[in-house]
């Protein structure tokens, strides 16, 4: 998958995403496990733990979420990189505020057109951040960039050869027990259980992500783990979540994040990361 990607040139996460990993990629780097088949995400988001695994070796990557817009933006980026390019420049070329309310409310007719539109409205939207309205329309205000980089050209080239034998799917996250295996590595990021009742954004989509789902993910985890297959997922530091996953090893790592929406309030807080294998060198 990889050899087109030269070691010092791996692509990074195309979109910016709410509750994305790159700023905590870093710290992840010893939990991951060293030897594995093949890899699944099944809450991709913005990707950024596919992209940081480029790195090392993956023979193949399965790559799924809920959302389906998002979905469709990876497959163009695999299989029509150079077309899409176009079609961004083109919104590049356009930019204004009026132009982005415009877009926001745009339905496109083809798939291409889709995934051009979602990756202009998260370069240009206030804070990257996929918001839906209950029916389903993106409802996000434009951001206050000078010169928003709508058009990555490397980024997107580098991604897509990166994403050449990924297989990229809408799925919702328990399907993942129809194929994880023996040695496979699944690494869940899901929508995290608030830590206060002021910090409960737990929607990135019109599909809410309540306590029964999180229970519901918590049996899947153990049930891969218990096939074999190395598993490692992301949540807040809550009782609830540290009490979900005490029977596997947790984590704590530093979020250096702000949650209170009162800036005078606001502190660095933890996040935990559970594994379903040991980690030999974590002290
Ligand atoms: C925290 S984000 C993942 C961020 C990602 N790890 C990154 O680095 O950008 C959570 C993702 O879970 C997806 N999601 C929510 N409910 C889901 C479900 N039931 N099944 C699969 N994906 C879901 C959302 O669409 C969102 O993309």
């Amino acid at each position: 998958m990889l050899s087109e990607i030269s070691k010092h040139n791996f692509p990074r996460p195309f979109l910016k995403w709410a509750g994305g990993k790159s700023r905590l990629i870093q710290q992840y780097f010893n939990y991951f496990p060293i030897d594995f088949k093949n890899y699944y995400e099944p809450f991709l988001g913005g990707g950024a733990v596919f992209f940081h695994l480029l790195h090392h070796k993956i023979s193949k990557a399965i790559l799924t979420d809920i959302n389906a817009e998002l979905i469709t933006t990876y497959r163009c980026v695999r299989d029509n990189v150079e077309e899409l390019i176009n079609l961004l420049k083109e919104h590049e070329i356009q930019h204004s505020k009026d132009y982005y309310y415009r877009m926001r409310t745009t339905i496109e007719s083809n798939e291409l057109k889709k995934a051009a539109r979602l990756i202009y409205l998260n370069k240009t939207c206030f804070n990257g951040l996929y918001r839906e309205n209950s029916k389903g329309e993106f409802n996000v205000p434009i951001g206050r960039y000078k010169k928003p980089n709508i058009c990555d050209l490397s980024n997107l080239r580098l991604a897509s050869t990166a994403l050449q034998s990924a297989e990229i799917e809408v799925r919702s996250f328990e399907e993942v027990l129809n194929y994880g295996k023996n040695k496979d590595f699944v690494y869940f990021d899901p929508p995290y259980y608030p830590v206060s009742s002021t910090s409960n954004f737990t929607s990135y989509s019109r599909y809410a992500f309540d306590e029964n789902e999180q229970c519901r993910l918590r049996d899947v985890f153990v049930e891969l783990a218990e096939r074999g297959v190395k598993v490692m997922l992301s949540n807040s530091d809550t009782s609830f979540i540290r009490n979900l996953y005490k029977d596997f090893h947790i984590y704590t790592i530093s979020a250096g994040r702000a949650i209170n929406s009162n800036a005078k309030k606001r502190g660095k807080i933890n996040e935990l990361l559970v594994t379903s294998y040991f980690i030999k060198d974590y002290c």
